[in-house]
């Protein structure tokens, strides 16, 4: 494996966006505004803080302007949030998002179910979007849902991703998100497009989001930093996931992806103690167990006690060592 430590990776926390969308309970602006402000002080260079959709669809984050407005910004680290169209735009310019994150599906079908709109509208959409945000001075970054295949149509041709990324390159996106919305993909699937992406738009940079609905999040992970990727959403917790794609479960848990970079040498400049920290308050916010699996196992080099009757069966271990009885 590659030389690890000069590597920097660029966390994008999406868990107050992702995590928290897909919640059947609603959490007080106060407690989501105190756990932006704690995550804000950890490390991460982007957080997604909500998302501007419509209260129907996503009744979780009907709070998305106050929540903006109440939020300390930390310097370095970017605040962005999902905007779905023109009218998501103004609410969050008036809300001061450092940028857009827009979003569309590269399946049909998915599109469609997620966004009531066929690709060609949404394109045309996220077009006018990236205007708004430029003539504004906010830059955009586009996340791309089933990149790695679609769980109403399956594979996804790696064409048609290609044909995406590059119209959205033209309108003026400054990044691409590629997502992995229902956990569909595998290691080399990954290495391929991303290689493919970054070789081919050497200007974008390249953001990749993996759910861990398959266990292949981490392994995915990987592959993705093998192909040159440097910037990874995750959500703490393993919180997440689209409510309109069946079969959808949680993102790579933020905790358990620095946990493995950190052990590898990669920095990922997160402080992992207060990431484990803002897992407990979250989970006592969602009220249910969190998916994530450093947050119950602990870091690996957590010491645990010895069993309380250890000294004896020392002393028994020892003393048969001493009579030359083996066993
Ligand atoms: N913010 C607030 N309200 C919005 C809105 C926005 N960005 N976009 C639309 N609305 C409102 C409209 O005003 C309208 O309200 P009304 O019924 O009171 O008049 C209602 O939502 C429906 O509007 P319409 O233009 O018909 O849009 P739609 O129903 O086709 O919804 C989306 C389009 C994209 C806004 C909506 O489907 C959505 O937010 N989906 C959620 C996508 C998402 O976040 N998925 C998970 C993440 S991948
Ligand atoms: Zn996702």
């Amino acid at each position: 494996m590659r030389q690890t430590s000069n590597i920097k990776i660029e966390v994008n926390e999406v868990g107050t966006r992702d995590g928290l969308q897909i919640e059947p309970t609603f959490i007080p602006t106060e407690d989501k505004v105190a756990l932006v402000n704690l995550l804000s002080r950890l490390g991460y260079s982007k957080i997604e803080v909500t998302s501007f959709t419509s209260a129907q669809a996503i009744p979780a984050l009907r709070d998305a302007e106050a929540v903006m407005k109440q939020i300390d910004r930390v310097p370095h680290v970017t605040y962005t949030a999902l905007v779905p169209n023109a009218r998501g735009a103004e609410r969050a310019i008036e809300s001061r998002v450092d940028e857009f994150n827009l979003v569309m599906s590269v399946s049909e079908t998915h599109n469609l179910t997620n966004l009531r709109m066929t690709r060609e509208q949404s394109a045309l959409q996220l077009e006018d979007v990236l205007a708004i945000g430029k003539s504004n001075g906010t830059p955009s970054n586009v996340s791309l849902s089933c990149v790695f295949g679609c769980p109403m149509e399956g594979e996804v041709a790696l064409d048609e991703v290609l044909r995406r990324v590059e119209r959205f390159a033209h309108a003026g996106a400054i990044g691409i998100t590629l997502c992995d919305t229902t956990g569909m993909a595998y290691p080399n699937q990954v290495e391929l497009i991303c290689r493919t992406a970054l070789e081919r738009f050497p200007g974008l940079d390249f953001t990749a989001h993996f759910h861990d609905t398959r266990g292949m999040g981490l392994a995915n992970t990987l592959a993705a930093i093998e192909a040159g990727v440097r910037y990874f959403d995750m959500s703490l917790g393993g919180l997440g996931g689209c409510p309109y794609a069946p079969g959808a479960s949680g993102n790579v848990a933020t905790e358990d992806v620095v946990h493995m970079l950190e052990c590898m040498g990669y920095r990922t400049g997160i402080d992992l103690e207060g990431v484990l920290h803002a897992a407990g308050i979250l989970e006592g916010l969602v009220g249910h167990e969190l998916p994530g699996q450093v947050f119950r196992a602990g870091p690996r080099l957590k010491r645990h006690a010895v069993p309380a009757d250890f000294e004896e069966i020392r002393a028994r271990a020892l003393a048969r060592q001493a009579t030359g009885v083996a066993k």
